[in-house]
């Protein structure tokens, strides 16, 4: 299976990316405990072979963007993926807000926080349910008309879902809670496959990291081929799909390195099925 995809059919990526909502503070708030730890993340990142890095302006807000900005501008080879449609009241606080011009005005802010003329991908973070969905998908194609933005992509959605916003805009990916233990979006990653749109499980490692810790099968099978719990999910998550796209996210180098080795470790079938593959 393919180590890179991609993304709308022209930026190719490793597959393996990562996940920088981990390098702000507690509750996705304001600056992280350890700064220097977060920017060493981000400056192991190319070094490790990842090209993929997922943010949002809300991850902080604006702290992730800008020390993305401070530690791999000019992002040589790079992809740095952006969202917008949430506003933040404090820790753990999210407000959906997809109205046009909240959309329009949080992209041209990413723009000066990322220093990028366009963004590679920018993703719709949710759909409102209180803006009517022409207007949401209306502001995401004047964004790829204007060429502020390159590809887009949806997050939290359905298979509908997608078909109807593939109705006003080509759709590069879709970024949806999944992983070995939360197999709601089954459906929606075979869809993505069939239409070659990326998937982007966000929580590959279940969120809080629990399937990196995690014993029973997973901790035998890991012991069994010299890896670890979340390296072996992770592969999990690799050989589910070619067009699956994994951003663990993690605060701290040792972390990532470990994470980044699963890029390496290849499941047999029977390995995979014993997971509960399919
Ligand atoms: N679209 C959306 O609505 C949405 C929602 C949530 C997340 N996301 C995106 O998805 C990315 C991934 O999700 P996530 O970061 O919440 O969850 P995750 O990748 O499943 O897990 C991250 C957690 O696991 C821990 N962890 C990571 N590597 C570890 C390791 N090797 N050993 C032990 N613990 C480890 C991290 O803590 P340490 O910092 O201590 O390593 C952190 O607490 C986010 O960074 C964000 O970009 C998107």
């Amino acid at each position: 299976m393919s180590k890179t995809f991609a993304i709308g059919g022209k930026i190719t990526v490793n597959r393996l990316g990562f996940g920088a909502m981990q390098i702000t503070g507690p509750g996705v708030w304001g600056p992280p405990r350890d700064r220097g730890e977060a920017l060493r993340v981000l400056k192991r990142l190319p070094e490790l072979g990842v090209n993929f890095i997922d943010t949002a302006d809300s991850y902080g807000p604006d702290v992730s963007e800008q020390l993305i900005r401070e530690a791999l501008r000019p992002y040589d080879g790079l992809l740095i993926a952006t969202k917008a449609g949430f506003t933040r009241g404090g820790p753990h606080a999210w407000h959906v807000n997809c109205r046009p011009e909240h959309l329009i005005s949080s992209t041209k802010k990413s723009l000066k926080q990322l220093g990028v003329e366009q963004i590679g991908l920018w993703q719709l973070h949710r759909i409102d349910g209180r803006v009517p969905r022409a207007e949401q998908f209306g502001a995401v194609k004047q964004l790829l008309d204007e060429g502020l933005i390159v590809h887009a992509g949806l997050s939290e959605v359905s298979v509908a879902d997608i078909k109807a916003a593939s109705q006003v805009f080509p759709v590069a990916t879709v970024q949806n809670a999944y992983n070995m233990a939360d197999r709601d979006s089954d459906d929606v990653v075979d869809y993505c496959q069939e239409t070659g749109i990326g998937f982007i499980p966000y929580y590959p490692l279940g969120g809080g990291g629990e399937l990196a810790r995690a014993g029973g099968k997973l901790a035998t099978l890991a012991k069994a081929k010299g890896a670890t719990s979340g390296q072996i999910a992770l592969a999990w998550l690799l050989k589910r799909s070619p067009v699956m796209l994994p951003i663990p996210g993690t605060s701290k180098v040792a972390h990532l390195e470990e994470n980044m080795g699963a890029a390496e470790i290849t499941l047999s079938n029977g390995e995979f099925a014993s997971l509960g593959g399919r």
